[in-house]
């Protein structure tokens, strides 16, 4: 009997080791692996240029509180900087903070510049930001809001495309919307780059800020560092987590030296956010991501794999309605429930998860080769075979 609350409802497998795209489970099974910690271990597992620098800094320091100055967080930090629209960065542990912290960075920036009631955050209904009792509430689920108390003020919700829904809810009160560039649990529906540049548009327009919540979707998941890089815009604050410590729990918030000028010390903190052992894993997945080649590399292997996967929706119609995603963060959207589906591809050994809409989220290591790429499709191929 476990002693883990039921807020899981876990398959009955466990793993004794992961390789690259590969898990090994305790009963003898080799799975190829395209959920990946589901978008977190962007370099596969236990890659062993990450083994090798976390090994490092074990051996020299784990963990000093943000009270001092950390090197390692420096130096990502300032990467991370120069690659993208950021001028600052605070370090989190996770996806949800992340989020958190950006609503807050947005709330401070106006309350700095003496807009008290500038708070109100627009969020799309179903999206997904995080479990925390606000990010579940800027979520718009009812399902995840459930029974846990009286909502949190501040969000307003429209529905993913409702453009006029979205214009009529920006009012004197509004400080931010939220968007994922990327719906990711919520079925993979990608932001179109026109969408985006008209979302940078009106919020210049209105004078509030654009938060593109990149904790999926990020780190070079679609070809490029962050996804909304497709669209030439730039955002004001951006959330991230998952891909950037590739297994080690990494949250970090990115934002302006406009809207970084409302955090001053002491409006933000975090025990572990940022620690050594942490840092040198994020510049570790730095090192690699922008290793010469390796994006061009995710966009080549990513559009072979839509190529094919349309062809196998193309071939069974009445099973797959639509392939959907961007770069590796994939969408097979089924046309009925996808849950005996999954089990179908578990079975022949291929480990893959669901999204809202009845998707299939795969979601390979950014470095998969292209012969597991063909592995996957050969299952794919057989389950469908299977259902005709
Ligand atoms: C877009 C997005 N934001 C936030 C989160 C929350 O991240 P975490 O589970 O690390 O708290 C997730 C997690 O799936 C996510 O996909």
């Amino acid at each position: 009997m476990s002693s883990l609350a039921k807020n899981y409802n876990r398959r009955k497998i466990s793993f004794k080791k992961g390789k690259g795209s590969f898990l090994y489970s305790t009963n003898g099974k080799k799975y190829l692996d395209f959920i990946q910690g589901i978008a977190v271990n962007s370099l596969g597992h236990s890659n062993l240029y990450l083994v090798r620098e976390l090994k490092k800094q074990a051996q020299k320091v784990w963990h000093v509180s943000n009270a001092f100055i950390i090197p390692e967080g420096e130096r990502l930090a300032k990467r991370l900087t120069q690659k993208t629209f950021a001028d600052y960065v605070i370090f989190q542990n996770s996806g949800a903070e992340a989020t958190e912290a950006a609503i807050k960075v947005a709330r401070r920036y106006f309350y700095s510049i003496g807009k008290k009631n500038k708070n109100r955050i627009i969020c799309i209904k179903n999206s997904f930001h995080g479990r925390t009792i606000a990010t579940i509430n800027a979520s718009g689920s009812k399902k995840m809001t459930e029974g846990f108390g009286p909502k949190v003020a501040g969000f307003d919700h429209f529905n993913f495309g409702d453009h006029n829904k979205l214009k009529k809810l920006i009012n004197k009160n509004t400080a931010a919307v939220m968007v994922e560039t990327i719906l990711g649990e919520g079925g993979i529906k990608v932001i179109p780059d026109w969408c985006l540049k008209d979302l940078r548009k009106l919020c210049n327009k209105k004078k509030i800020l654009l938060i593109l919540d990149e904790v999926q979707c990020g780190i070079g998941r679609t070809g490029k560092f962050f996804a909304f890089e497709h669209s030439k815009i730039k955002p004001d604050i951006v959330p991230i987590a998952k891909g950037i410590g590739s297994g080690f729990p990494i949250g970090a918030v990115l934002m302006t030296k406009k809207v970084a000028s409302g955090m001053v010390p002491g409006t933000h903190g975090s025990t572990f956010g940022g620690n050594p052992l942490a840092m040198s894993v994020g510049n570790a997945v730095m090192d690699q991501i922008f290793k010469k080649g390796f994006l061009k590399n995710v966009n080549t292997k990513s559009k072979y794999f839509h190529n094919e996967l349309k062809k196998i929706k193309n071939n069974y119609p009445k099973l797959i309605k639509e392939i959907r995603g961007k770069g590796l963060l994939i969408g097979i959207k089924l046309n009925f429930d996808q849950t005996k589906f999954i089990k179908s591809l578990e079975k022949n050994n291929l480990l893959t998860i669901r999204a809202a809409e009845n998707v299939i989220r795969i979601l390979p290591p950014l470095n998969v080769k292209k012969s597991e790429i063909n592995l996957a499709l050969k299952i794919i191929n057989k389950v469908c075979k299977e259902y005709k």
